[in-house]
């Protein structure tokens, strides 16, 4: 069976392209909300209709697994989503934790960007709460790098001026690590790394959800049984359209190129 990846767009494409190279040997059903996204700038409860519609969808096609490869899908939903269905759902947090181990007592902030749902949402503030040093994590929404990805504009003057107006007030000088909050930020590692003084390090959430899905499926005896084939849909319809398939691909070759 295959293993279910899901998003309101195509930002889950930077955990597929994790969960391929931990797991080539899967099946995968990439998801993408097209016809909802941006989640992120709107109400929560019209999101959690989008997202159960969603699965509900993705369970018809039989998958093992699902993951829900958007931070503010699992903000809102994750919990709930896991009482229906019977097959393990994964989310994906901010990876908030493991940058303030590292700065921990190094004079070092660490700066969360994201969406407005996901940094509006209890869970990312009991996550912060979490930590011993609420302090050391500040955080930003860029709705705008979503709007970007969506429309394939990546490493352009537009997006770097973008983050220059976005991250005008902040003083980037006192940030060790950029957490990408929002799983369509990796795209733009590079436009980042123009923008932030050198040696800030970025990290996402996507290497330690994969990592997750590999112990899942081993501790359940589900591992290996494909051959790395995808299928992607667009909010319920599957994608023919070669041209569109290419992009998706394209996304994970330029992906190769950051790590
Ligand atoms: N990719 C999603 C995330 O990780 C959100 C993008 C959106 O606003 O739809 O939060």
């Amino acid at each position: 069976m295959r293993i279910g990846i899901f998003d309101s767009g195509i930002g889950g494409i930077t955990v597929l392209h994790q969960a391929l190279r931990l797991l080539p040997n899967e099946d995968y059903l990439y998801y993408a909300d097209t016809l909802h996204v941006p989640y992120g700038e709107k109400p929560k409860d019209e999101v959690r209709g989008y997202i159960f519609d969603a699965i509900d969808f993705i369970a018809e096609q039989g998958v093992k697994a699902v993951v829900i490869a958007c931070n503010a899908a699992t903000s809102v939903a994750v919990e709930d989503l896991r009482k229906k269905y019977d097959f393990p759902i994964l989310g994906i947090e901010p990876a908030v934790k493991p940058a303030v181990e590292k700065w921990e007592g190094k004079r070092k902030k660490i700066l969360v960007l994201a969406t407005n749902l996901t940094l509006r949402e209890e869970k990312f503030h009991n996550l912060v709460k979490s930590i011993s040093r609420e302090d050391m994590v500040d955080s930003l929404a860029l709705p705008g790098l979503v709007q970007f990805a969506e429309n394939f504009i990546f490493d352009e003057d537009q997006v770097i001026r973008y983050l220059r107006e976005e991250l005008a007030s902040f003083d980037l000088n006192r940030y060790g690590t950029v957490v990408l909050g929002c799983t369509h930020f990796p795209f733009f590692e590079n436009s980042l790394k123009q923008v932030f003084p050198e040696g800030v390090d970025m990290i996402s959430g996507s290497v330690g959800t994969a990592k997750h899905l590999r112990r899942i499926l081993e501790a359940r005896n589900q591992i290996n049984e494909g051959t790395g084939k995808l299928l992607f849909f667009q909010s319920g319809c599957k994608v023919e359209d070669q041209a569109t398939l290419a992009k998706y691909k394209e996304l994970l070759v330029m992906l190769d190129a950051y790590s």
